[in-house]
C-alpha cells in the first residue's frame, strides 16, 4: 500500500467537515499526490445507502447492536469502493470520521463497550487503521451549540441524543488518544476555521514530508 490515510475525528460540531473542505485544496498544493475527500457514514454508493437508514430521525426503535453493526457494515463497504482503490492509487485519503467514531459513540455513547466495539470494527476493516487521526477538541456543549445555532436543517438521529451521551463519546475519544498517542494528534477546534486548518495542514505535511 502507497498511499497515506488520515481521518478527523471528534465530537459533533467541531468543525471536522468545514475544515475538511478547507484542507483539500491545500494540501493538494502541497503534494502531488491526489488528495480525495471522503466520509463516514457513507462514501459509496452502499454506504450511503446504509448511512440514509442509520441517520433517519423515523428509526428511533434502531437496536444499539444493530446500529454498531450498521457502522461496521457501511465501513466495509467505504473501505472496499473507495479508501482501499484510492491508497492502491498512491492517493492521499481524508476520511471525515473513520473507526474511532464507532468505538466512541457505539462502544462509549450506547454503552456497547469500547472493547467489543474495537473488535467488530477490525473484522469489518481487516485492522486498516489510519496513518494518522486528527482530532478535533471540543467540549461537548460546545460543538453541540455550534450546530443547533448555525445549523438549518433538523438534527439527526445521533445529534438528538443528550448531552451525558456525548460527553461519554468525548471521554472515549480521551482514552482513545491516551491509547494510541503516535497515530492520534489534538486539534484545538475552539481556534477560528482557518487557524484549526493550518494547524491540520502543519502537521500533515511534517509526519508526511509534505512541501519540502
Ligand atoms: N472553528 C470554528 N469556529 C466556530 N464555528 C465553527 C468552526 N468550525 C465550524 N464551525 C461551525 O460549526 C458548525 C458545525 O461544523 P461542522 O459541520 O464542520 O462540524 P462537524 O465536526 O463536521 O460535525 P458533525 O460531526 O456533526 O458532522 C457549522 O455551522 C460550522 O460553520
Ligand atoms: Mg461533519
Amino acid at each position: 500500500m502507497t498511499g497515506i490515510f488520515i481521518s478527523l475525528e471528534g465530537p459533533d460540531g467541531s468543525g471536522k467537515s468545514t475544515a475538511a473542505k478547507k484542507i483539500v485544496p491545500q494540501l493538494q498544493q502541497l503534494s502531488t499526490q491526489e488528495v480525495v475527500l471522503t466520509r463516514e457514514p457513507g462514501g459509496s454508493a452502499i454506504a450511503e445507502q446504509l448511512r440514509d437508514i442509520i441517520l433517519d430521525v423515523h428509526n428511533s426503535a434502531m437496536d444499539a447492536r444493530t446500529e454498531a453493526l450498521l457502522y461496521a457494515a457501511q465501513r466495509r463497504q467505504h473501505i472496499v469502493d473507495v479508501i482501499l482503490p484510492a491508497l492502491q492509487a498512491n492517493k492521499i485519503v481524508l476520511s471525515d470520521r473513520y473507526i474511532d467514531s464507532s468505538v466512541a459513540y457505539q462502544g462509549a455513547g450506547r454503552q456497547l463497550g469500547m472493547q467489543e466495539i474495537c473488535q467488530l470494527n477490525l473484522f469489518a476493516t481487516q485492522k486498516l487503521l489510519p496513518q494518522l487521526t486528527l482530532y478535533f477538541d471540543i467540549p461537548p456543549a460546545v460543538g453541540l451549540k455550534r450546530i443547533q445555532q448555525k445549523r438549518a436543517q433538523a438534527a439527526d438521529r445521533l445529534e438528538k441524543e443528550q448531552l451525558d451521551f456525548h460527553q461519554r463519546v468525548t471521554a472515549a475519544y480521551q482514552q482513545l488518544i491516551k491509547q494510541d498517542a503516535d497515530r492520534i494528534v489534538k486539534i484545538d477546534a475552539l481556534q477560528t476555521p482557518d487557524q484549526v486548518v493550518a494547524d491540520c495542514l502543519a502537521i500533515i505535511s511534517q509526519r508526511f514530508n509534505l512541501g519540502d
